[in-house]
């Protein structure tokens, strides 16, 4: 059976599009070095147990060496804890609301410029989250033709992770992915610098500013820590606006159904998280062996979390394979879960909202190019487009 996976050309590797199942929940893949977990009750099992799954995987990965201190994403409680306390007041449901009009008058701005049609990844679904995140920041947001090239070239691998060997194509492009990341980490590195010299009150100001146990962050802290946030602010949320509007051009029930009452916009969101989950895979890495599904893990093995398979176990979900805007209830873990669970997914769920509302108030025939065809990132641990032609 042809999917809409094979018709769209979605990496291979991502089996679970496709209408298959995993043959075991957790299994080690020998060839390149880790497990794969892909069952909903095993994810949230790991998740769940920070003390024996590290988020500290890059001991494993000595290229990441540098790039640690500050990486919230990649910290372990205690450390953890503290530093995410310093900006969770950013991002809670109250304070990101307050950001919707301005979300809204974005949006407005960015489809003032498009005519009878759209790329929408290039017009609104990579602009709108990347202008909001570095307003934030307070980086200039116009900026983000940089912020576009770095960031896609970290992403641009086709081929699945190994910890073994190495392809002498996988090495050329982790030295080019460092590359990138140097020079966003020097750039970012400037605007501290800036920052100490002359605070402000944006988030940027704010970090430089923080004291975690009467200490100030380092330089190299502040930068990681806005490096996370800046790249996990834009990638993320581009796709899921462009698979969400892909989706229920691709189910046209359903796209009626939210044409007609608005009020499933919200539940759009989450199924859309859930059907094609963005961040495909989380990894962790064993502090001591341990048991997982029957499986006997040793100490220091990395482990990829396949939160997009998890999405798709028929254990949790009914009819996976099935895209319904109505279901309910729907615990997709497309954000993660736990002491992680994704800090900017108020926002990233408001943006979703209000893009998705004034695309169908302003665009009533809004539907895809017949000659011209989506394109998926291709990354085998992302899901969602990069690039969707749509007629007007
Ligand atoms: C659709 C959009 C998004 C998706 C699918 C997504 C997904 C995720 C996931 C799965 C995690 C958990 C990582 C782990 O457990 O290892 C995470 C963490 C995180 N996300 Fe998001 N994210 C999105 C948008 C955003 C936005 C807009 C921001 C920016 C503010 C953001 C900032 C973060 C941060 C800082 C973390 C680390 C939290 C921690 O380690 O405590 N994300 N995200």
């Amino acid at each position: 059976m042809t999917t809409l996976a094979d018709t769209w050309g979605i990496n291979k590797a991502q089996f679970w599009l496709r209408g298959l199942r995993p043959e075991r929940t957790v299994e080690h893949d020998s060839a390149a070095g880790f497990w794969n977990v892909y069952g909903y009750p095993e994810v949230l099992e790991v998740l769940s147990d920070p003390a024996t799954f590290s988020s500290n995987t890059q001991r494993l990965v000595p290229e990441a060496a540098g790039f640690q201190e500050g990486n919230l994403v990649r910290m372990d409680p205690p450390q953890h804890h503290k530093l995410r306390k310093l900006v969770s007041h950013a991002f809670t449901p109250k304070v990101v609301a307050n950001l919707e009009p301005r979300i809204a008058a974005l949006t407005g701005e960015l489809l003032d410029a498009v005519n009878d049609r759209t790329e929408l990844v290039a017009d609104l679904a990579y602009p709108l989250p990347v202008i909001v995140i570095a307003e934030l920041l307070g980086v200039p947001s116009s900026d983000r033709g940089l912020f576009k090239q770095w960031v896609d070239a970290m992403f641009a691998n086709s081929n699945r992770f190994s910890l073994k060997e190495r392809s002498k194509e996988q090495e050329e492009y982790l030295a080019k992915a460092m590359e990138q990341v140097r020079q966003l980490t020097d750039y970012l590195g400037e605007h501290v610098r800036e920052r100490r010299r002359a605070p402000r009150e944006d988030l940027l100001g704010k970090l430089v500013a923080a004291e975690v146990d009467g200490a100030r962050l380092t330089d190299a802290e502040v930068v990681n820590f806005g490096m996370v946030l800046l790249v996990a602010g834009h990638i993320t949320t581009t796709m899921l606006l462009g698979n969400t509007v892909l989706c229920l051009d691709a189910h046209p029930e359903q796209f009626a159904k939210v044409r007609a009452d608005r009020s499933l916009v919200p539940a759009t969101i989450e199924e859309s998280l859930r059907y094609f989950s963005p961040f495909a895979a989380l990894s962790r890495v064993t502090n001591r062996e341990v048991e997982l599904a029957g499986a006997q893990i040793p100490a220091d093995e990395l482990l990829l979390l396949w939160i997009a398979a998890a999405n798709r176990d028929p254990r949790q979900f009914t009819d996976p394979d099935v895209f319904d805007i109505e279901r309910d209830p729907n615990p997709q873990i497309g954000f993660g879960r736990g002491i992680h669970f994704c800090l900017g997914a108020p926002l990233a769920r408001l943006e979703g909202r209000v893009a998705l509302n004034i695309l169908l108030d302003r665009f009533p025939n809004l539907r895809t190019d017949p000659a011209n065809g989506p394109e998926f990132m291709p990354s085998p641990n992302m899901t969602g487009v990069r690039k969707l032609p749509l007629l007007l």
